[in-house]
């Protein structure tokens, strides 16, 4: 339905984890240890990544509220999460899972957040996630969203927004022109409107900051080595399949970059880094 599938959401995960900004993290557990049990309202919450990276950092008791359009990726929720609790050592028992100094519970809700922001259910929550969203959403959902946060005096912590950087080694003569057509489509029409795309991650610091909050961001890029090549030929099916739906007429030239980016990817020579960037935007004290 979305267009996210639980596969690309679990091959990205170690990239994600890896790639979070560690300074906005520790201004997250700075901000977390003056607030008792808290609240965390995910949007787009896919699978549960948020609660996997964030429950033992957060520590103590909490509870998630996690908002998706995607019945399917909402349904894969209790099975990614008991999978993760195993691997570390934490229990879980129904929508809870508890490990030593956390205690998180969470309860899937879905939800269009384009029409239903407003409406979500806030009590008890202080803070608001994201992660891997915010560049698909347009200038005036992010409007909401910061006035839905001033209004109730609730943080943020926006993760793994694209930033509109991207490079690969080798160098190819096609790239800048790939990431051109890249971008034209991350800025086009998605479930959200018009999206913010390359642009979101400074746009949600300028609206938060204008609203008063006080807001950090770092770089949380993905960096991909030569062994990567199942992400990196992930990542390459997505820009090819982007370009074509901008730029059809270029399919020739389009497959002839593939096939280039694809030979380095066999032959073990290619790298490739994925810009993102990571906020924290706390209401100012
Ligand atoms: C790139 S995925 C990120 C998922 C998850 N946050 C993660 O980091 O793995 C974007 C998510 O936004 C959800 N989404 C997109 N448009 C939406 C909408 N209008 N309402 C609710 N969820 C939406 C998708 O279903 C998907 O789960």
């Amino acid at each position: 339905m979305s267009g996210f599938s639980s596969d690309w959401l679990h091959l990205r995960t170690p990239y994600d984890d890896a790639a979070r900004n560690k300074a906005v993290l520790e201004r997250l557990r700075d901000w977390r240890v003056r607030q008792g049990e808290i609240g965390m309202l995910d949007l787009g919450c896919g699978t549960g990544a948020s609660l996997r990276a964030l429950a033992p950092l957060l520590g103590g008791r909490q509870f998630w509220v996690m908002a998706d359009h995607d019945p399917a990726l909402l349904k894969a929720i209790p099975d990614h999460t008991a999978r993760w609790a195993a691997a570390a050592g934490h229990a879980m028992a129904g929508d809870t899972v508890t490990g030593k100094n956390f205690s998180a519970s969470f309860a899937p809700q879905q939800a269009d957040l384009s029409a239903r922001l407003d409406s979500l259910p806030l009590d008890g929550v202080r803070l608001v996630t994201a992660s891997a969203l915010f560049d698909l959403v347009s200038a005036d959902w992010l409007a909401r969203l910061v006035d839905l946060c001033r209004r109730h005096g609730l943080g943020c912590y926006a993760a793994l927004t694209y930033d509109g950087r991207l490079d690969w080694t080798p160098v190819d003569r096609l790239d800048t022109d790939m990431h051109a057509l890249f971008d034209q489509h991350q800025r086009g029409t998605k479930s959200f409107g018009p999206a913010l795309g390359p642009n979101a991650a400074d746009a949600a610091a300028a609206a938060f900051r204008a609203a008063g909050f006080t807001v950090e961001t770092g770089p949380s890029d993905w960096q991909m080595e030569a062994e990567d090549r199942d992400m990196q030929e992930a990542l390459l099916a997505g820009y090819v399949q982007a370009a074509l739906d901008i730029a059809p007429d270029r399919a020739g030239e389009i497959e002839h970059w593939r096939q280039r980016r694809r030979f380095a990817i066999g032959a073990g020579t290619s790298r490739h880094r994925v810009g993102h960037t990571d906020l924290l935007a706390v209401p100012s004290a």
